[in-house]
């Protein structure tokens, strides 16, 4: 079997799958996380790995950049592949005063500027909101653990644009004021995702700068190389 953009064979992809943004992130994973990892299907350089962790089938596999990309690699895994449940482990840039450059957030909804939040229920936005078990099992074991580099873990709402260079201090405020942690380009894709596929996802992000202080920015090879927190965190996610 083949989708458009998977050539994997039936039963190939396990059917907890890590979501990272970055092919080379994903191959990353694949070697220095996952045991005995695979590479099962590589269309458009978007490689998808399985391997295991802790003993349990797991693949891992990019989704590209935004909601257009995560969307037609999330929807054919679900829909074709039987998996279960995607976690995104990605990037975002830091909205709220709370959280710094290295913390790690989990997003338990994602609000988005994406018109994913009313395509299938006109005159209705849907919430776009995290698998609850999952959410639990992560949150978890963030609770449990002790990050390296001394970050924080924060629960709650993240911001989906469509838009990376919209830079519109107006809407980063009103987020802001509702309690929106930070800003990246993938969760409320995913979110929608699962709702209509009726499987489950997360979203855990490490803090790679920040909207209000440009001061401290994780460099290119430091998002590639430093996401360990995130990773445990979003395991414990598939697997709970
Ligand atoms: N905006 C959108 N996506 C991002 C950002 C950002 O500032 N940082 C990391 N991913």
């Amino acid at each position: 079997m083949a989708t458009p953009h998977i050539t994997a064979e039936a039963g190939q992809i396990a059917e907890l799958v890590l979501m990272p943004g970055d092919p080379k992130r994903a191959a990353r994973i694949a070697e220095t996380f996952l045991t005995d990892a695979q590479l099962v299907s590589d269309v458009r350089g978007i490689g998808c790995y399985t391997g295991t962790y802790q003993g349990s089938p797991m693949s891992v596999m990019a989704s590209g950049m935004g909601i257009a990309s995560l969307s037609i690699y999330a929807t054919e895994l679900f829909r074709f592949y039987g998996v279960k449940r995607i976690c995104r482990v990605g990037t975002c840039g830091g909205i709220s005063p709370a959280v710094k450059v290295r913390d790690v957030i989990i997003g338990n909804a994602a609000h988005t500027n994406s018109n994913v939040s009313t395509l299938y229920t006109p005159g209705v936005t849907m919430s776009l909101a995290a698998s609850f078990d999952m959410l639990r099992g992560a949150v978890d074991q963030a609770r449990s653990m002790e990050l390296a580099e001394g970050a924080q873990v924060h629960v709650g709402p993240v911001y989906s644009s469509d838009f990376f260079y919209l830079n519109r201090a107006d809407v980063a405020e009103g987020l802001d004021r509702v309690g929106t942690l930070g800003v990246e380009m993938e969760a409320a894709g995913l979110y929608a995702c699962a709702a209509l596929e009726g499987a489950e996802a997360l979203t855990v992000l490490t803090v790679s700068d920040h909207l209000k202080d440009g001061s401290g920015d994780m460099s290119a090879e430091e998002r590639e190389t430093s996401f360990g927190n995130a990773l445990q965190i979003a395991a414990a996610g598939l697997l709970a």
